[in-house]
């Protein structure tokens, strides 16, 4: 990485013979001119900056309806939803910016917002008072987008930095925001013009945060995990305000959270868009992936070679990817989560690959396909593979089912996985199938011990903050979108398990969306699930 404008003393402020503190010290590799004469020289003889602005995001009009949604459930109090902050990765390097989900949802932005930024729903007088004359909550509590009452509560106030002139410091001096490290970033006009909100300076924040605060004026939440400065910020002006603040805020600022993953529980035809979007790129990094097998099996690390393809398509495809791939070749398929990805991959086993690719809008598609890396299952292989393929049918029937509770959904894949290991006499002794699906059984989850779905969009586990009965106990809706993700994992040393089945490990995932009508539809469909469209597919891509 480029680390410094000159590394000439002389040009340098720096006092060589000052001591100086460890942060300070950060700096000692970079040396940046700071005489005005410089100041003056780099500030000048620039072309004029681009006088047109930028077109509306997509996804602005959805986020005006989101927006009135999330301001229905609290009128009267201002909201607070940080994009957050840069993270470090190590010393000065940080990682790639990725806005807060709420921030993204509620903004309407995607990969390219910026850092620091901070969205405000501020509690609009007129419905402030009529709400609170009324004693009348503008909202059936739903969590609905698009819900809400129909009278705006809020209005919307975007504060970030925008960018610094030419002639700042900033300007070549700051390598986290300046334009010469950084790039070009957007003036109050542009973000405007994108966003369709109004904005401000994030400099204006503390006072616009401040402004009528208190017990009998305005009451803050904020989103408390995205940013912590921004969390701190606002406890110093509740603190200020006699407002409570820290702990004593805690279920305040919960229960907006809470009423930002529930507003996501069902998606707009947007969003269920951008969704299907990062299916299909995920499906062409399967592919590459794919294509890379016979790299991976001449490479003492194949499944790097693995990981790497689809990595590659993410990146080219999309903003990146929604989370860590598992790349897990033969008995690394039976650990849930391994994203080591540093074995072997060998002719004769199968590969449980577990990917997706994050799209600029920064919708996650999640999908897992078990391949068999020389293209053809054995008999012991197909026997698990078709048994999970069961209980995925099983679990997407049942999905299609009028009234059917997100939680269903697991029991009817477990109905299977239950039967499938009582036919192997896998079941502890005189245990039947359905002894085993009652709560003082489930022996069956010794070999799946994950849920079988959960819900999908701008995080991979979307809506984690909902309520319960939002989520698992609730049913299913038109716009929801979630996985069915049944597996068996038969660990090498199990020796509870058939000796021919031993480091085999399968799960097939889907990610499928409630269509209007109340029908459930695989988003995944055109990526090859079944025992023959598996071969296939492996054999037209690699012969
Ligand atoms: N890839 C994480 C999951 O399937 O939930
Ligand atoms: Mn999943
Ligand atoms: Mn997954």
């Amino acid at each position: 990485m480029t680390d410094s404008v000159s590394d000439s003393p002389a040009t340098s402020a720096v006092d060589a013979e000052a001591p100086q503190t460890l942060a300070e010290r950060g700096n000692n590799r970079s040396h940046r001119p700071t005489n005005q004469a410089f100041r003056d020289f780099i500030g000048s003889g620039w072309g004029p900056r681009p006088d047109t602005l930028p077109a509306r995001n997509e996804a602005a009009p959805w986020a005006v309806a989101r927006r009135e949604a999330l301001g229905a459930r609290f009128p009267g109090d201002r909201l607070v939803i940080p994009a957050g902050a840069l993270v470090t990765r190590n010393n000065d390097c940080d990682y790639r910016f990725r806005p807060h989900s709420a921030f993204a949802h509620l903004a309407g932005t995607g990969a390219d917002f910026e850092p620091d930024a901070v969205l405000v729903l501020e509690p609009l007088a007129a419905g402030n008072a009529s709400a609170k004359a009324s004693g009348v909550v503008a909202t059936d509590d739903s969590g609905d987008t698009g819900k809400a009452a129909g009278v705006p509560t809020h209005e919307a106030v975007l504060y970030f930095r925008p960018r610094a002139s030419r002639s700042s410091e900033e300007f070549y001096a700051d390598p986290r925001y300046g334009e010469l490290w950084v790039g070009q970033r957007p003036s109050i006009d542009e973000v405007e013009a994108a966003t369709g909100i109004r904005c401000a300076h994030i400099d204006s924040l503390p006072d616009a945060l401040a402004k009528d605060a208190g017990p009998d004026g305005v009451q803050l939440r904020v989103v408390a995990q995205a940013d912590a400065a921004v969390t701190a910020l606002v406890d110093r002006v509740r603190t200020a305000a006699g407002l409570a603040a820290g702990q004593d805020a805690q279920q305040v600022d919960d229960a907006l959270a809470e009423a930002t993953s529930e507003l996501r529980l069902t998606k707009d035809p947007w969003e269920v868009d951008q969704l299907q979007r990062a299916v299909d790129a995920t499906r062409a990094g399967f592919d590459d992936l794919i294509r890379s097998i016979p790299r991976a099996t001449g490479h003492w690390r194949g499944e790097r070679v693995l990981e790497g393809a689809f990595g590659a398509k993410a990146r080219e495809e999309g903003n990146g990817l929604g989370y860590e791939t598992i790349a897990a070749a033969g008995n690394h398929a039976n650990t849930l989560h391994w994203i080591n990805n540093d074995g072997a991959v060998r002719p004769g086993e199968l590969v449980l690959v577990d990917a997706g690719v994050e799209i600029d809008s920064l919708y996650t598609a999640d999908v897992t396909r078990t391949i068999p890396v020389d293209g053809r299952f054995t008999a012991p292989q197909r026997r698990v593979y078709q048994a999970v393929l069961d209980a995925a049918d099983a679990a997407f029937a049942r999905a299609n089912t009028p009234g059917c509770r997100f939680r269903d959904v697991h029991t009817a894949a477990m109905e299977v996985i239950a039967a499938r290991l009582e036919e192997w006499g896998m079941l502890p002794d005189g245990v039947t199938a359905a002894d085993a699906l009652g709560p003082d059984g489930q022996f069956h989850r010794r070999w799946m011990v994950h849920g079988t779905s959960h819900h999908l969009g701008l995080d991979v586990h979307d809506c984690a903050q909902a309520r319960r009965e939002m989520s698992m106990e609730a049913e299913l809706r038109p716009g929801m979108v979630f996985t069915i993700e049944p597996g068996l994992y038969f660990r090498a040393d199990d020796l509870l398990v058939p000796e021919e089945l031993r480091g085999i490990g399968v799960r097939i995932e889907d990610d499928v969306v409630v269509d209007p009508d109340g029908s459930v539809r695989r988003l995944t469909q055109a990526i090859p699930r079944t025992v023959e469209e598996v071969e296939a597919w492996v054999s037209g891509l690699i012969g």
